[in-house]
């Protein structure tokens, strides 16, 4: 397949819930579901070569949901970082949390920690997990921490720009979003990362994140180079 790829990828796995409700099942039952489409996409992102992959598996707001589905969530991160960590390692894969630690229970927090250590040298796709995790808390986080280093005398407060505010971001190394992709075609930003997809191109999809394959995720990038391509022929020459 040719075109350009993105270097970022950001999805919004959603619809799990309606995944199992149209099949009877408790709503627990389409997260469950959805770990497999997890996995292929770390696949196909990793056999592509896409620098970085960031999956909102759990936002600051979904802490409001039903006490049962929260800890089933919770407890399903560390499921999954248990079960996969050593085909994680033989991807190269170099996995980072994402978000607010505070509210997470520390023997989940302690798996997240070990899985960035131990992937912390590999050299391949940038896995990041946003759980606890939103877009404008990560921007505040960054302004309090900013603000912190001018007080210490470690940053000049003349100095700060849009470039250097991303210093203080949870991965300062992370290029900005090229590609949002959102299942189940809700047509919502739902608070994910707002600072990186700046200038992404949005992708929204009717498939619901458990039944999201690889045939999806290829459409999903053959369509965003389409979109490149375009934007070269129409604007490229004027650019130049
Ligand atoms: C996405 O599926 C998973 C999380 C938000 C954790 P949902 O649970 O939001 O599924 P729907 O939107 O109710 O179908
Ligand atoms: C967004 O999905 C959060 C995650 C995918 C983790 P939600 O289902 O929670 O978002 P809303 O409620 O539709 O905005
Ligand atoms: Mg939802």
């Amino acid at each position: 397949m040719k075109g350009t790829l993105p270097a970022h990828v950001g999805i919004i796995m959603d619809g799990n819930g309606r995944w199992a409700k149209m099949r009877g099942l408790p709503r627990i039952e389409g997260h469950r579901c959805g770990e497999e489409s997890i996995m292929e996409a770390v696949r196909v992102c990793s056999e592509r070569g896409i620098k970085a992959l960031s999956l909102f598996a759990f936002s600051t707001e979904n802490w409001e949901r039903p006490e049962e589905e929260v800890s089933f969530l919770v407890n399903m991160s560390r499921e999954v970082l248990r079960k996969r960590l050593e085909e994680f390692m033989s991807l190269g894969i170099r996995l980072r949390h994402l978000g607010r630690r505070d509210r997470i229970p520390d023997k989940i927090l302690a798996w997240f920690d070990l899985a960035a250590r131990v992937t912390a040298g590999n050299k391949g796709l940038n896995l990041n997990i946003n759980f606890n995790y939103g877009g404008r808390r990560e921007i505040l986080d960054a302004g309090l921490r900013a603000a912190q280093a001018v007080k210490e005398g470690r940053l000049d407060s003349r100095e700060i720009s849009d470039f250097r505010l991303r210093d203080f971001l949870y991965a300062p190394d992370l290029p900005d979003m090229d590609l949002l992709i959102r299942t189940a075609g809700e047509r919502r930003i739902s608070n994910f990362m707002l600072w990186h997809m700046a200038d992404a191109e949005i992708l929204i999809t009717p498939v619901l994140w458990p039944d999201f394959r690889r045939e999806h995720l290829e459409a999903a990038f053959e369509e965003y180079g389409r979109r490149k391509e375009v934007a070269e022929s129409d604007y490229g020459s004027l650019r130049r």
